[in-house]
């Protein structure tokens, strides 16, 4: 499977990703993740991008797409999909990356929305900076950070959902139960894309499940 995520700060990504790389056993590349790595071992490409990553701002568009075309060509050599996680994040990377998957045969075959409300994304991201922190969790980098996502990176969405390979889901509910449905949804297209171009596809949106079951 190739699996891009597209969704807010806090909506789920990286817990989300997880599962579907091990559920799949597909490479989880998360471009925060990777630039953080960098930081961390403080390289000459880290302490470039740390200031942006304190600040909540976009790193480059050339700095990230050199990362993700060195992965996903490592995950063509070893014949694996891939779950893309933060990464596109504008449409520039959006067009591009696409253009880089087309010429190694990678495109993605599901984007996957995660939707929840911002005042949750703060809670949570918060609750997680008591624990973990990263040095983008406090409560104005955060906000700052949901501004930018609203501005230049949802648009992408529909873009994805014009091409018909958008699955948006309720990522307001438990972890549990966001990762049954990501997981139900995927395997019951799995068989389906192969056979099925992507022009004679359709999204998906599967926010309203949550609600129709009255569990949250
Ligand atoms: P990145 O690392 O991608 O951060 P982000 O998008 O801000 O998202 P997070 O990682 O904070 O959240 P997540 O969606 O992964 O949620 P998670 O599962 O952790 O990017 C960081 C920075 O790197 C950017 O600001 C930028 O500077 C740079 N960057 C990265 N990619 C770039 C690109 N392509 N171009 C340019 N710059 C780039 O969950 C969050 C918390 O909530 C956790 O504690 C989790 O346990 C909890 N949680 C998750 N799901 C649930 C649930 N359903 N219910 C309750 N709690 C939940
Ligand atoms: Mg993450």
């Amino acid at each position: 499977m190739r699996i891009l995520l597209v969704a807010p700060p806090g909506a789920g990504k990286g817990t989300q990703g997880a599962l579907i790389a091990t559920h799949f056993d597909v490479p989880h590349i998360a471009t925060g993740d990777l630039l953080r790595d960098h930081v961390a071992r403080r390289t000459p490409l880290g302490l470039s991008v740390q200031d942006c990553l304190d600040r909540g701002e976009l790193v480059s568009d050339e700095i990230v797409l050199d990362i993700v075309r060195a992965e996903v060509e490592a995950a063509k050599a070893e014949g694996r999909g891939y779950v893309l996680d933060g990464m596109p994040r504008n449409m520039t990377q959006a067009r591009a990356i696409y253009q880089i998957a087309r010429t190694l045969d990678m495109t993605a075959q599901v984007v996957l929305h995660l939707v929840a409300d911002d005042d949750e994304l703060v809670r949570r991201l918060l609750a997680r900076a008591a624990l973990e922190h990263r040095s983008d969790d406090t409560e104005e980098v955060i906000r700052r950070r949901l501004a930018i996502y609203q501005e230049v990176t949802h648009p992408i969405v529909e873009w994805y959902d014009q091409r018909g390979i958008l699955v948006a889901v309720d990522a307001m509910q438990s972890v549990d139960r966001v990762g049954r449905q990501i997981l139900t949804a995927l395997e019951a297209m799995r068989p389906l894309i192969k056979l099925v171009p992507d022009s004679a596809r359709q999204s998906i949106d599967l926010t309203g499940l949550g609600k129709a079951f009255g569990n949250h």
